[in-house]
Parts: structure tokens; sequence; C-alpha cells
């Protein structure tokens, strides 16, 4: 019910992904556009607006593991700054808006918005049809949904605040879609991002290289600046296989390197982020 209000309360923040006609909410809770391209609102209260089955190694287990970690204080410095970043930027405005492109279990974005000086519209979007389940049900009162963050199901300039956590971005859409001065924060993994696991898991491998973040937002944002956050979190065995399982650094793994970081009794782990903020121009 819930959620079949945020929908109905924000359906002009949407486009149609197929067409990029206007959409509506209709009482039999369909979403549906001018040329009546149909999405249901889920029982759960979510809408899959990628309609096409996505193959994605994000799955319940792994949204499990990170919600355990994420309850027991694994994002909390993170989160904390994050949430102080996007109360200054949205304190004086009415009814903002602040989408999480991949916001998996949806636990940041809810977390974020509980704490604005001022109501705000939460939107979070992910192609893990698992992770956007599990937020419909644990975080009522938002707008979820399955979507393609490369297609994004929005009108221009809809979003006043766009999170984009540990997760891939398209600078093209997101601009599109965020309002002119809308800000956007972009979270990455430094060097020693859990530099226990890495020496186990990739003794000699290089890390993944995606490019460097700054310069790639250089192109499409102004005043970039960056922050950098690093914490120890400490383990106990529990906390150290959920980490293991919800962490994709495990999945190039062999079974026996697993086994290894398993067994490993690590007492802490380094979080080092750098978080990047831009304002749309
Ligand atoms: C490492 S997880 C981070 C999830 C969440 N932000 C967090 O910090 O817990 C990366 C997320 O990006 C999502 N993702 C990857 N490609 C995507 C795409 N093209 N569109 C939407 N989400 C995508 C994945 O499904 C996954 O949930
Ligand atoms: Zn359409």
């Amino acid at each position: 019910m819930m959620n079949a209000r945020a929908f109905a309360q924000n359906e002009h923040l949407f486009h149609c992904p197929i067409c990029s006609l206007t959409m509506e909410l209709l009482e039999d809770a369909r979403l549906v556009c001018e040329k009546h391209h149909s999405f249901d609102l889920s029982r759960q209260g979510y809408v899959n607006l990628a309609p096409q089955a996505h193959v994605t190694k994000y799955d319940k287990a792994l949204f499990e593991a990170r919600k355990t970690m994420i309850t027991n204080g694994f994002f909390d410095p993170l989160l904390d700054r994050l949430t102080a970043l996007v109360d200054e930027h949205v304190q004086h405005k009415q009814a903002p808006t602040i989408i999480d492109a991949g916001s998996g279990e949806g636990s940041h974005l809810a977390s974020i918005v509980s704490k604005l000086s001022n109501p705000a519209t939460g939107v979070g979007i992910d192609l893990a049809k698992e992770g956007v389940l599990a937020a419909a049900k644990d975080y009522p009162g938002h707008i979820w949904l399955v979507a393609d963050l490369a297609n994004c199901p929005f009108q221009d300039d809809a979003f006043d605040v766009m999170l984009n956590i540990l997760s891939p971005a398209n600078y093209a859409e997101f601009t599109r879609v965020l309002k002119p001065d809308g800000m956007f924060v972009k979270v990455v993994p430094e060097n020693d991002y859990l530099k226990q696991l890495r020496t186990i898991f990739y003794e000699d491998a290089e890390r993944q290289n995606e490019g460097n973040p700054v310069e790639r937002m250089k192109d499409y944002f102004d005043n970039v600046k960056t922050e950098r956050i690093t914490y120890e979190f400490p383990l106990n065995q529990t906390l150290l296989e959920n980490l293991i399982q919800m962490t994709p650094l495990s999945w190039g793994a062999s079974a026996g390197k697993i086994e290894a970081a398993m067994k490993s009794e690590i007492p802490a782990v380094t979080i080092d982020y750098t978080i990047i903020i831009g304002t749309n121009e």
C-alpha cells in the first residue's frame, strides 16, 4: 500500500523505458505509458521496468550477507558522511527527490532518506531483482524499481540528488535525469579496500581497474571534489563469512582460496573509499 502510494504521488518522475513517453499509475496497479506499454506493480511493491531477464551474480544470498554486514555497522561511517552531504544539499528544498543508482538491497537509500531534515522522495533502481524485492519488502514508502541504469526510466531533470555507491555508472543518463545544479555522489573502492581479503584471493593478480573515475566525472560534472574515508571494521567468524559472501571479490577466486579466507581468522578488515561529488551542469 505504502509503496503504491509512493508510485502514485511520483508518477510524473517516470518515463517509459521502451518509448520514453510519460507514464501514469492506473488503479489496477499498472504503470502505463501513453503508448500503452504496461508494467505491473508487484505484490511486494516494486515495478520491473527491465522486463527482459538479466543474468546476475547478485543473488538473494549475496544481498542477505550484505544486509547482515550493513546492520552490523559495516558502512556506518560512510553513511554518516553521505547523509550529511545530501542533507546539506536538500535541506532548503521542497520535497526533494533522491535516487540511488545501483541500490542493492535498499538500506543505504532508506537510511539516508530517514535522517534528512525534511521529507524526501527516495527512488532505488537496480538490475538485480532479488535486491529490489528485498528493498520493497524491508523499506516500504520508497519507490523501488528493477531497472537498468544505462536506460534510466525517468524524465529529464527529475532528481535533486543521485547516489551511486560501489556500482557502475552511465554518465549520459545520470546527467540527463539530474536537475541542473543537482548533486551527484559516487562512492568507489580505494587501494586498501578489503586488502586483507585481496591478499588471499589475488596473490599475484592485479586489481580490476576501471580507469580513473574522478577524471571521468570531470567530463560530465562541475565542481568535482573528493573525500577519502578509511576505517577498520572488526570481524568475528560470522561476520567474516558474511563479508566473503557479500563481496564480488570472491567471484573470481577458487574454492580453495575461499576456504582459506573463511579459515583465516582475520581480526579486522580495512574499509577504504573515495567519495566523489559533482554538480550537474
Ligand atoms: C557491489 S553492489 C552495490 C550495491 C549497493 N549500492 C551497496 O553498496 O550495497 C553493485 C550493484 O550494482 C547493480 N548493477 C550492476 N549493473 C547495473 C545496471 N546496469 N543497472 C542497475 N544496477 C546495476 C548490481 O545489481 C548490484 O546490486
Ligand atoms: Zn512506452
